[in-house]
């Protein structure tokens, strides 16, 4: 017989007809009721069991994440909570769960403690919900390019190049430890290594896209990332997901459009598609919320963040206005900030962030023309000759959500500034030869896909956003 999921049983209304399902059992209450989840849905759908005619041997082993088959009759229900009910007529244990073993019992547990089991986290509703929401955003992403002409392009995670200087990175050698041959300077001597130079896992597959640009004309990344940054917050992870757009003849506005225009419709689609986990998740917050002082509390609950975000305008600012907000403001007056703002031309730290789209703006906020001397060599020099084209996408909780520009198509300059910094044209001559064939205007971003699932979850550890998260000291599972 066909099994039906539990979501379609649910939603079903062929009543008294059979029906076969198989899922873990969520609880097992008065010998007779299966709250039974299959992963389909956040909701269970509830088995009753006939359990006078139920040997007590196998009710004994209905425990909390037993696996089991399920073959019974559908009805509507007659107990409050759900509409449908199973009638089990026949109930078989695929997998027994010994219920003093399990570690994860029918209450609430702290997310520090899922995580340190974070194989068996994804069997509670936070985490299912979670993990079916980031789902429906990567198909989101690629439905948004896909649609509006983009060519999905896959980069390199290993890098022979270091240029990006975007984070530190992971060294990837095939040398045994300790056993590395030398050269005559008493270097390790990479050209005996398994690419025959040094490299490293990718930071960005950025410049490898802008080439792609070139020919394609419109181009998204959405790939395993890795920085080696040893920085233990709840935004960074050591392996993360990011997407990257490179688009042939876009200046930084169609960049900035097409930032605002992507995230509003990746969150429609999830808002459209995932909506009982996005409303598990919305109570969630709220419960977590009532636990905050009242200042910290949020004025909006998820969907209606979701929906706002959705609904309006980003603000657009450039780095100068914001620099003279953030040096007027209050917190900056009186001292409140870790950073003090004082001199145009300091890199803006996540405090400031956050008090300008949490407090000031009270919306999303683009960032526009930076400093020079604070953003990548590649980012396209103003007339100013002090800034540069980026673009940095704040978000309320988040901070940094994309982080982009319109990039220098100017050979010339190009090399002037790679010469500033120490950057080998060697290194990069690939790179600059974009410029040399047919060079054009072109701009993208990135934008790191967990602090996007991060906001749209409502979650506050970027930990708990990814199936099994890497972060310093931590390579578990
Ligand atoms: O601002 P970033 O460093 O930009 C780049 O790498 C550019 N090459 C992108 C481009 O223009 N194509 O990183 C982009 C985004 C950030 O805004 C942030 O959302 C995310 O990637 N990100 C991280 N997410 C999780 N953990 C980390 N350690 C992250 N570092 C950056
Ligand atoms: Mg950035």
């Amino acid at each position: 017989m066909k099994r039906s999921s539990v979501k379609e049983l649910l939603h079903s209304d062929k009543f008294l007809q059979e029906v076969h399902v198989k899922g873990w059992v969520r609880t097992f209450r008065s010998n007779r009721f299966i709250a039974l989840n299959d992963g389909s849905t956040i909701n269970n759908i509830q088995c009753v069991v006939d359990f006078e005619n139920t040997e007590e041997e196998l009710l004994k082993r209905i425990t909390t994440s037993a696996a089991v088959s399920i073959t019974g009759t559908l009805v509507e229900s007659e107990g409050k909570g759900q509409s449908v009910e199973v009638k089990v007529t026949k109930l078989e244990i695929l997998g027994d769960s010994n219920p003093d073993e399990y570690p994860i019992q029918p209450k609430k547990h702290s997310l520090e403690f899922l995580r340190e089991n974070a194989h068996l986290r994804i069997r509670t509703n936070t985490f299912s919900a979670v993990m079916r929401v980031r789902s429906a955003l990567s198909f989101g992403v690629h439905k948004y390019f896909q649609e509006n002409g983009f060519n999905y392009v896959n980069t390199p995670i290993i890098t022979g190049s270091d240029a990006e200087g975007a984070g530190e990175m992971f060294h990837v050698s095939n040398f045994e430890t300790n056993k590395a041959p030398l050269n005559e300077e008493g270097d390790i001597d990479y050209t005996k290594d398994f690419f025959g130079k040094e490299t490293n896992l990718t930071v960005s597959g950025q410049l490898e896209a802008e080439t792609y640009a070139m020919a394609l004309g419109k181009v998204y990344t959405f790939g395993y990332t890795f920085r080696a940054e040893n920085s233990n917050t709840t935004r960074h992870l050591a392996e993360f997901w990011m997407i990257e757009p490179e688009v042939a003849f876009n200046d930084l506005d169609a960049n900035m459009d097409l930032s605002e225009d992507f995230i509003k419709s990746v969150l429609g689609y999830v808002l459209e598609n995932c909506k009982d986990d996005l409303e598990f998740l919305d109570n969630r917050l709220t419960q977590e919320e009532k636990s905050k002082p009242q200042a910290e509390r949020s004025d909006m609950g998820l969907i209606e963040k979701l929906n706002f975000v959705a609904e309006n305008n980003f603000k657009r600012v450039s780095y100068t206005e914001a620099f003279d907000i953030l040096r007027n403001c209050k917190p900056n007056k009186k001292k409140k900030f870790q950073f003090p703002i004082t001199e145009w031309g300091v890199d803006l730290q996540s405090e400031h962030e956050r008090y300008l789209v949490e407090k000031h703006f009270k919306c999303p906020v683009i960032l526009f023309d930076y400093p020079a001397t604070i953003k990548a060599f590649y980012m396209r020099l103003n007339d100013d000759g002090k800034t540069v084209r980026a673009m940095d996408v704040l978000f309320p909780g988040i901070g940094e959500m994309v982080g982009g520009s319109q990039r220098e198509e100017r050979l010339d300059v190009l090399k002037s500034k790679m010469a500033d910094l120490n950057i080998d044209e060697e290194e990069l001559w690939w790179y600059l030869d974009t410029r040399k064939f047919g060079t054009a205007v072109h701009s993208g971003f990135g934008l790191g896909f967990e602090r996007l699932v991060l906001f749209t979850t409502g979650m506050s550890n970027i930990r708990d956003v990814i199936p099994f998260p890497r972060t310093p000291q931590n390579a578990e599972f």
